[in-house]
């Protein structure tokens, strides 16, 4: 989407005008550069039809451009969900065949926030997965992008216009990882994303991606990944990512974990066949741990940031692990498993190991755990663990910031003490029963966060666990997607970052 800030005096094809309830007579400003005729019959829907009630949209046909009124409701419960589910509502209910000059106009009643929330709703709205539907790809192709006329009153303009361009940073964060996570899992595997990754960081100085293939997982002593990975022929890996490797080199940086399951069958356990196509977005977590590198890049983000993808694809095969198995991981625990549908924990532990040698500040994971996170909180938020307070009340607030909703989730000692409870292992995959599922899947978790320099007696390094099975795809309440993946959690994450440092 082109973009640009300036002020009210012309219009494009299409006009936008976003009011607040009660400022149902048009401001000085809000017609400008209209005909007269478009003036005249605006001012008359004003008049009879209009209140600026939520969801009270009006189209004004006229000659030139048409004239589209948005009700914002009451401007005392405005909110960055309100305004930001307006803008994306609105982009959904426009089409291309009436113009693609937008003239977005903000008139009395709105502040910087509000327009900047309105205006990124509107983009991460802007979005849909056409690569393989010929006709709609063919009709985006000829339509051409959107470009945006964003007009607002002249001591806002370098402001919105700062705003808007990291915005524009974080939408291309949110995108990229709706299309990874979009992707079709023949043509998104393992390796294939590392591939991606790679040359994301080809021409980008302040970005190192290094990628642990099938034999330096072997080398490594990397037996999670290696075990999930190891009935597919498409082998699994690990892709570690570092912005700014030498920023305060002596300040500890933030590492993130993604869950890449590029497709789970649930392996020897074997899911059924309903939906299955779904697990394709089983690698989410690592999605957007993708999507938010391209964020903080985007953005011009100076601080050390590290991520890390868990890759494999869990296949049934006569090479794949089986219940029953004992597998090593790379932190030298192991892992009874006692059902192979439950990989995302086993490709985590590895992971989670590895980020300890960074020293990170912290660790958060993102991962499409378990079915048992979306009985609990359906798809209006993700649950969210921590061992640290401080940590877990900071995600909590950036996710509401953003509207990606994280809630807070127990992790009990009763769950650890059911998951390293196995008479074989140092930990069991599987929960004794099938109750807390998610708790006790996070529970597991926890056994692999390592503490600082690995001290035994040590203190375990602050970590959050966000299970995203329920809101990485699915939810109909979300104004900003159409259908498909999500983006979650690039925006929560950014927030995260970027204001704590
Ligand atoms: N990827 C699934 C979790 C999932 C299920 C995400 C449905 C989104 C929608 C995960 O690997 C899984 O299969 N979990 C099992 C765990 C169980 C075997 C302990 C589950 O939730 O059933
Ligand atoms: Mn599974
Ligand atoms: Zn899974």
């Amino acid at each position: 989407m082109d973009w640009k800030v300036s002020e009210r005096e012309e219009t494009g094809d299409v006009l936008v005008l976003p009011l607040w309830k009660g400022k149902n007579k048009p401001a000085n400003s809000a017609l400008n550069g209209l005909p007269r005729s478009s003036v005249i019959n605006t001012k008359s829907a004003f008049k009879s039809r209009f209140d600026g009630k939520t969801g009270s949209n009006l189209s004004v046909w006229g000659e030139k451009c048409r004239v589209v009124l948005v009700g914002m409701g009451d401007s005392e419960k405005s909110s960055n969900k309100v305004a930001r589910d307006a803008g994306a509502k609105t982009l959904s209910s426009l089409s291309k065949k009436d113009g693609t000059n937008l003239t977005v106009r903000f008139t009395s009643g709105w502040n910087l926030d509000s327009m900047l929330w309105f205006i990124e709703g509107m983009m991460l709205r802007d979005y849909a997965f056409v690569k393989y539907r010929s006709k709609d790809r063919k009709e985006r192709e000829e339509q051409g992008e959107w470009s945006l006329d964003i007009q607002a009153s002249s001591r806002y303009l370098k402001e919105l216009s700062a705003g808007i361009t990291r915005i524009v940073g974080r939408v291309e964060g949110v995108h990229l990882a709706r299309d990874l996570a979009n992707e079709p899992p023949n043509y998104l595997y393992p390796m294939s994303y590392a591939e991606r990754a790679t040359e994301w960081a080809k021409d980008k100085p302040n970005v190192i991606v290094e990628v642990y293939d099938w034999d330096d997982l072997q080398d490594k002593g990397m037996y999670g990944l290696i075990n999930v990975g190891k009935g597919s022929s498409r082998k699994p890996c690990m892709v570690l990512f570092t912005l700014n490797p030498n920023a305060n080199s002596k300040e500890r940086s933030p590492c993130i974990v993604g869950k890449g399951i590029t497709f789970d069958t649930g392996g020897i356990s074997l899911k059924p066949g309903a939906s299955m196509d779904e697990m394709k977005y089983d690698m989410h977590g690592a999605a957007t741990v993708f999507g938010l590198m391209h964020a903080l890049y985007a953005t011009g983000h100076k601080g050390r940031v590290r991520a890390i993808a868990c890759l494999a694809e869990n296949m049934p095969s006569a090479e794949a692990y089986r219940p029953g198995d004992v597998i090593p991981t790379y932190s030298g625990k192991t892992i009874e498993v006692l059902n192979t549908d439950a990989e995302g924990r086993n490709v985590l532990a590895d992971g989670l190991w590895k980020s300890g040698e960074f020293d990170p500040s912290y660790i958060i994971d993102l991962a499409t755990l378990t079915g048992a996170v979306v009985v609990s909180l359906g798809h209006e938020a993700s649950g969210l663990w921590s061992n640290n307070s401080e940590l877990l009340e900071k995600v909590h607030q950036a996710g509401n910031k953003e509207d990606e909703i994280a809630w807070k989730m127990p992790l009990l000692p009763a769950f650890e003490k059911e998951m390293t409870g196995s008479k074989i292992a140092d930990v069991r995959n599987l929960g004794k029963s099938r109750w807390g599922g998610a708790n006790t899947a996070a529970a597991f978790l926890k056994q692999f966060v390592p503490n600082r320099n690995f001290d035994e007696e040590g203190e375990q390094i602050p970590w959050a666990h966000l299970d995203i099975a329920g809101t990485a795809w699915g939810a109909t309440t979300n104004a900003m997607v159409g259908h498909g993946a999500t983006g979650i959690h690039v925006r929560t994450l950014h927030t995260l970052i970027t204001n704590s440092d």
